[in-house]
């Protein structure tokens, strides 16, 4: 696989960007807007944030060390396979190179995701009503391009890339080819970026890699300026949807959170390894601890912003009941939201 990272200088013929790209219709219903007087100050804050807290991963991270084969990556203390019979009879050199795919399992998807939430992003620019929201959007575009990059840049350095989960794909082009706007907005801004927050939060407490660390605080600070754009946004434009439209969005929130919470899970890797079905090491990594906390990160998140934006009604507070995920309602994620810690010095809170 490692050819993916040759880089070269030239053009790109015709023939390769059919082999490397894929194609999708979008319809998209674009919209000016002439009136750059009304100012919705959260917005505008971020927007400014977005400016002054921008990083650069070429010159603020430290990219001298090399990767190791000899290292563990993730804390092994933490891998849900360590106590199976098949796991144990790993020799030391298959153990490490499990470890090392599983990571780039993981960053693969993290880097596939941003080239989705790049373009979602860049979506919004052309469709997002107001003059600032467009403005917040191309913001976060090009924090987005510089996601895509970092997670690029430290995948090279394991040499090795796995293809984009298939459920997330489909989340993916769930909200990239769906023609409403807000829809984006919501699938991007509250779902995929609450779940982007937990499973970077997930890694950061695993990874034992300190510009691995750095490379995951630095981007979930964007991203938690990105979630913040949308519950501010969605806000003031919830309640002026009719109770057709809020379902339509009830529905669409509930099947994310399904996906999110059962299918999401790399059985790839350890079915290789340890030569088991996939089934089985989906369950294992399920009732891992590991998984256990990402959850909860990710619905303390998710549940608590659905319902600041106006898409909890009793029916989707039910069926949220029933996957078990309404005990998180009331949860306070609001420090890590909030403009004290939006505002926060890029460079000062290293310890965190
Ligand atoms: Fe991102
Ligand atoms: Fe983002």
């Amino acid at each position: 696989m490692n050819d993916i990272f040759e880089t070269r200088d030239g053009p790109v013929s015709p023939v390769e960007i059919g082999y490397m790209s894929e194609t999708f219709t979008v319809p998209l219903t674009g919209s000016y807007n002439w009136d750059y007087q009304v100012v919705d100050n959260r917005i505008r804050k971020i927007y400014e944030l977005g400016k002054i807290l921008n990083w650069n991963s070429t010159i603020d991270l430290d990219w001298s060390s090399k990767f190791s084969e000899k290292k563990y990556y993730l804390d092994p203390s933490l891998n849900p396979f360590k106590d199976t019979v098949e796991f144990k009879k790993l020799s030391s050199e298959a153990r490490l190179a499990m470890d090392h795919h599983t990571l780039a399992w993981t960053l693969s998807q993290f880097l596939h995701g941003e080239q989705g939430a790049l373009m979602v992003a860049s979506q919004l620019v052309n469709c997002a009503p107001t003059h600032q929201a467009k403005l917040c959007a191309a913001s976060q575009a090009f924090d987005e391009a510089r996601h895509v990059e970092v997670f690029n840049q430290y995948l090279k350095r394991i040499g090795v890339m796995y293809p984009i989960d298939s459920n997330l794909k489909k989340l993916l082009d769930s909200i990239l080819t769906h023609p409403s706007w807000d829809i984006k907005f919501l699938g991007m801004q509250i779902i995929i970026e609450g779940l982007a927050l937990a499973a970077f939060e997930s890694l950061k407490n695993t990874a034992q890699d300190p510009l691995l660390k750095e490379i995951l605080r630095l981007v979930k600070r964007d991203e938690a300026r990105h979630v913040t754009f949308g519950v501010n946004y969605l806000q003031d434009y919830t309640p002026n949807l009719s109770p057709s439209q809020i379902k339509e969005r009830e529905n669409f929130a509930y099947e994310a959170c399904v996906v999110m919470r059962e299918r999401l899970v790399n059985s790839q890797v350890p079915s290789e390894f340890l030569h088991i079905p996939e089934s089985e090491a989906r369950d294992i990594v399920l009732c891992n601890v590991v998984m256990g906390e990402f959850r909860e990160i990710l619905f303390a998140n998710i549940v608590p912003n659905l319902k600041r934006v106006g898409l909890l009604s009793a029916s989707l507070e039910k069926r949220f009941s029933k996957l078990g995920i309404m005990k998180y309602v009331d949860f306070e994620n609001a420090d890590e939201l909030s403009l004290a810690s939006l505002e926060t010095p890029l460079f000062k809170d290293k310890a965190s």
